[in-house]
Parts: C-alpha cells; structure tokens; sequence
C-alpha cells in the first residue's frame, strides 16, 4: 500500500486543499474515475500534470468546478443548451467544452480558444472543490490519474500503481461508482458536437437538448481521449462475438499464448487455466468494472487479452467506444 494514499476525511481534504493552492499535485475521486489535481489558475501547477503523466503539453484539460455559477470565471459564452445540460446533469459526468475567457491559460487549455468544465457529483471532490474555493482556488484542473495511454484509474491503489511518487497525495474515496470517464460535448461552433461518449447515456443527452448532438468534424476541438489507441491495456487485446469466443480461446491456447478473457454472457470452458472473468450484462455495471477488469487481465505473462463484444444499443455506446479503443 502507497503511503500517499489517504482515506478521504475532513482533514485530508483540508490538507489536500493547501497542497493544490501551493502548487503540488493531488490525485482525488470523482464519480468517473480519479482525477490528477493541479491549481487550475497557476501555469507551473498545470505543467506538472503533464510531467508525472507523461503526457505532451498541447492536450487539454478538463477544469472540475464546485458549482455552474463558476462557469463565467473560465469561459466567455454559456450557450442556451449547455446551461440546460449542465441545470439537468451536474453535478454529474458531464463535460461541457466553452470558449474560454483570458483566465483559462494555454497549459489548462493546450493553446486552443476553448476550455473543458465539469462540476463533479463524488462527495470527496465536491469538498475538496469548496475547500480549495476558500483558499482562494477558482477551478481544479484534472485529467484522469493514469499514465499517457493508459486505461484510466477507479481506485486509489490504480493511481499508486501509475503515478507512485509523481503525485504528492492520493486522497482515498473508494472505488468510483460510474467507472469510466465523463461524457464531453463541445459548444464551440453553431451545433452541439459530441466529443466523447462517457458517464451520460445519448439518450438523455438527446432529450434535454432536442436534438442528436453531432459528430465531431474537422472544426472540432482536439480531444485526446478521441486518439484511436486510448485506454489501452499492455497485451494485445480483441473483441471477439460471443458466438466465436470459445473457439477463438481453443485456437490460441493450442498456439502457445496465454489468454486472459473479459467475458460477459459465455462460460469459460471445463480445462481453462487462465484468467477469466464474468462481467456484467448490464451497461452500467460493466462500465463500473470495466477499467479494474482489464488492469486485473492485463498481468505479466498474459499474451492475449480476448474481450466477448457488447450489445449494439445506446446504452452500451460508452463502453463499446473504450473497447474499440483499447483493442
Ligand atoms: O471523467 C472525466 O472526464 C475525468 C475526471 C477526472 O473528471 N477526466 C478525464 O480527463 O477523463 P482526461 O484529461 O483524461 O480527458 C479529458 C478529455 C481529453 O480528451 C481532452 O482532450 C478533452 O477532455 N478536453 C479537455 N479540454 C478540452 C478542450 N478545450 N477542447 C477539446 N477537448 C478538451
Ligand atoms: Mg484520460
């Protein structure tokens, strides 16, 4: 156990909160996954996330707020339907992309004209959101706590296993309930454009807005979680149907590999002696194990990491964009 995990209490928090103002990294729970914490208002702050995680400079950052009343500090335009986005999901795993005001600085932003906001439901960063507030901190700029290209963390022990001593403090809230990152819809041009399926489904998405918000186009903003190869575990992972799945772990156990499976309906066979793990049919309970699966599959001496395809609705947009990314 790191000693830089810290169970979550008030004066952990307060702690946390004095570390941020002074410049220092703090990695926090939200709902998605934990977050690597930096003053969002001081630049030298900003350019340590990169460092410890080993991260190029012109990504941008998601700036966590306590409350939408903050929205006016870092961005220049609210449009009509990112108010009603934000008044009917946050706080929550929603990430609104804005044009941003002179605050937001090019290390939170990566030099673009926007900035990424998200008000966090966890009740460990929504404390340490108000603490850091009353020192004077308007924003905790944060992106997940993982290494660059790395499946993103769910638990304190997932930071300590990617960032170790990078961080200054990891404070301690449990596993995270959602399990994988915040949805992302940018109001930058004349239309809503969704930059990444995540913690809220489509639908809902889909409803407050009226309308499909669309697919990103050559004019949207850079999104690193957009990267084809995102969210990837070491060994070589596939999607493989259910149908096909047994065969598939026959074939390359009889080749010499040694399998590790993320199953969700199919039974692993009598004889096999790998890892094999049963997830849930359920969207948003697989989404909630997703990432600690695969760092469980992902273990040395595992060549193949063969993963049984999702269901094709809505509800499984989220999860079925992270595991074509990590395959
Ligand atoms: O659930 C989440 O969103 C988590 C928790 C910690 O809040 N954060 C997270 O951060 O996933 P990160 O940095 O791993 O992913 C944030 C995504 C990146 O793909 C980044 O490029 C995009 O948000 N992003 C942030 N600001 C942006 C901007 N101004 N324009 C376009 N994309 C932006
Ligand atoms: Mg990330």
């Amino acid at each position: 156990m790191s000693r830089r995990i810290v169970p979550a209490s008030a004066s952990s928090i307060a702690l946390a909160a004095d570390r941020l103002r002074a410049g220092e990294l703090v990695a926090f729970p939200t709902e998605t996954v934990y977050g690597l914490g930096a003053d969002a208002g001081n630049s030298d702050a900003v350019h340590r996330i990169f460092a410890a995680k080993g991260r190029p400079t012109e990504h941008p950052l998601i700036v966590h707020l306590p409350n939408a009343a903050h929205v006016e500090h870092w961005a220049r335009e609210f449009p009509e339907g990112a108010r009603r986005l934000a008044a009917t999901f946050w706080p929550g795993p929603l990430t609104l992309i804005l044009p941003r005001t002179a605050r937001a600085a090019d290390a939170v932003t990566g030099g673009q004209d926007s900035v990424g906001l998200r008000v966090p439901s966890h009740p460990v960063a929504r404390q340490l959101l108000d603490a850091f507030g009353e020192l004077g901190g308007s924003g905790i700029a944060a992106p997940s706590a993982n290494r660059f290209g790395h499946v993103s963390p769910t638990t304190a022990q997932h930071v300590a296993e990617d960032l170790g001593d990078a961080v200054s403090m990891i404070v301690d809230g449990g596993p995270c309930d959602v399990g994988i990152e915040s949805t992302i819809v940018a109001f930058t041009g004349g239309e809503p454009m969704l930059l990444r399926p995540g913690g809220i489904a489509i639908e809902d998405l889909v409803r407050v807005l009226g309308e499909a918000p669309h697919a990103p186009d050559a004019m949207a903003p850079r999104a690193s979680g957009t990267l084809a190869s995102h969210y990837a575990p070491r060994a070589a992972a596939r999607i493989v149907t259910s149908r096909q799945l047994l065969q598939e772990v026959a074939r390359l156990a009889s080749s010499g590999e040694r399998v590790a499976v993320l199953a969700r309906t199919v039974l692993p066979p009598a004889n096999f002696a790998g890892a094999w793990i049963a997830s849930h049919d359920d969207a948003p309970r697989y989404a909630h194990d997703l990432y600690a699966n695969l760092r469980a599959l992902d273990r040395p001496g595992v060549t193949a990491i063969l993963i049984e395809s999702v269901p094709n609705g809505g509800a499984w947009l989220a999860v079925r964009d992270r595991l074509t990314r990590a395959t």
